[in-house]
C-alpha cells in the first residue's frame, strides 16, 4: 500500500474539526446519560478512532464493549441487507443504557440490522452515534441520535476509515481520488 497522498483528493474535515466537534457530542450525551448506566458499544474496526476520542470528552461513569459485523456477500464498499456478527459482545446488555458508536452509515442497512439484533437482547435504551452519515445514500430508514456531520457521497478514508484495510490511523477524514476509485474495487 502506497503513501495516502497518492489517493488524497482533498482533506473533507481536518483534525481540528473532528476533534472540536466531538467536544460537543460528549457534552451533549454527558447531559443525556447522567445518573443512566451508559453502555458505548463500538462497531469495529472503523468506529475505533472515534470511540476513543469521544469516550475521553464523556464525563459520565461508562463502560465499552466491541462487536464487529460482516455484510453477506457484498463488496467492501457496497453492503446490502442483512448482517452477521463476526465478533459478539462480551457482556450483557440487557437493562443498560446502550450508545451505539458508528463511524460511518451508508445506506443504513448495516445499522439497521445491528439495532435489530441489539434490541432482541433487552438494553433499557439503545441509541446511534455516528461520526459521518452519508445522508443522500440512506435506504432504510436508521434512528441517529448524535451525528457528527452530514458528508457528499464520495469515497471517504482516514480516521478509522480505511482504504483496502490501511490508512486508518490518519488524523483526518479524506475524500479518494475518483480516478483510484476502481484501482482498489479490483484490489478487493
Ligand atoms: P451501510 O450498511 O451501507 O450503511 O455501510 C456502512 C459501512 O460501509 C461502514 O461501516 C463502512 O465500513 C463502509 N463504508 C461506507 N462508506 C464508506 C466510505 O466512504 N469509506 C469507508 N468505508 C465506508
Ligand atoms: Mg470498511
Amino acid at each position: 500500500m502506497s503513501d495516502y497522498n497518492e489517493f488524497l483528493d482533498e482533506v473533507l474535515i481536518s483534525e481540528e474539526q473532528l476533534q472540536t466537534r466531538i467536544r460537543q457530542l460528549g457534552a451533549e450525551i454527558s447531559r443525556d446519560y447522567r445518573d443512566q448506566d451508559l453502555l458505548l458499544i463500538c462497531v469495529l474496526r472503523g468506529g475505533v478512532l472515534f470511540l476513543a476520542d469521544l469516550m475521553r470528552q464523556i464525563n459520565v461513569p461508562l463502560s465499552i464493549d466491541f462487536m464487529a459485523v460482516s455484510s453477506y456477500g457484498a463488496g467492501s464498499r457496497q453492503s446490502k441487507g442483512q448482517v452477521r456478527i463476526t465478533l459478539d459482545l462480551t457482556t450483557s446488555i440487557e437493562g443498560r443504557s446502550v450508545l451505539l458508536v458508528e463511524d460511518i452509515i451508508d445506506s443504513g442497512h448495516t445499522i439497521a440490522s445491528v439495532l435489530e439484533m441489539l434490541s432482541l437482547r433487552r438494553p433499557s435504551s439503545l441509541r446511534v452515534c455516528v461520526l459521518l452519515d452519508k445522508a443522500d445514500r440512506r435506504e432504510v430508514v436508521v434512528p441517529i441520535h448524535y451525528r457528527g456531520f452530514t458528508i457528499p457521497n464520495k469515497f471517504v478514508f482516514g480516521y478509522g476509515l480505511d482504504l483496502d484495510e490501511y490508512h486508518r490511523n490518519l488524523p483526518f477524514v479524506g475524500v479518494l481520488r475518483p480516478d483510484k476509485a476502481s484501482e482498489l474495487d479490483q484490489a478487493g
